[in-house]
């Protein structure tokens, strides 16, 4: 049983990963009381930029230079997570309509770090030899909390 347990858990490297969603969630949060609160569209997208440049850009390029290439080419996840990268990539960088990519992104990433949570990671655990993975944890840098936003509009 103990044994059992200890197989799947997931290895640091992953745990480090996933404690960086934790940005992506709290600006999902955000983004929704914004909404909600009729804010300035201007205010939410100015966390959103913020947000994206200092940690979900590094994250997701992260990802891509570790994680993904443990996974075969034509693996249906990885390719999946790729193209939502790609996808919410644009959707920070849209200017055209900024109330619905914002409605958009608060949508498209919880639902992105959701899918990595509970399947990605899991295929990644599966697959990868341990070394593999120790050496991820030792290159990687975790992404950690660099700054505070002042302008609360979420309280
Ligand atoms: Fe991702
Ligand atoms: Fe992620």
């Amino acid at each position: 049983m103990e044994e059992n347990v200890k197989s799947i858990k997931r290895h640091k490297a992953i745990q480090m990963f996933s404690r960086e969603h934790h940005y992506a969630l709290l600006l999902c949060w955000r983004i929704r009381q914004g909404l909600k609160k009729s804010v300035e569209l201007d205010r939410i997208k100015q966390l959103s930029d913020w947000t994206f440049k200092t940690y979900l850009k590094p994250h997701f390029e992260e990802e891509e230079k570790h994680f993904f290439p443990l996974l075969d080419e034509d693996d249906k996840l990885k390719k999946r997570a790729i193209a939502e990268h790609r996808r919410l990539e644009r959707l920070f960088n849209d200017t055209s309509d900024i109330k619905r990519a914002l409605n958009l992104i608060e949508e498209e990433l919880e639902a992105h770090i959701r899918f990595e949570e509970k399947n990605l990671f899991n295929r990644i655990q599966e697959v990868a030899e341990n070394e593999q993975l120790r050496k991820i944890e030792q290159l990687h840098q975790e992404i950690k909390p660099t700054d505070i936003w002042k302008d609360n509009f979420w309280d």
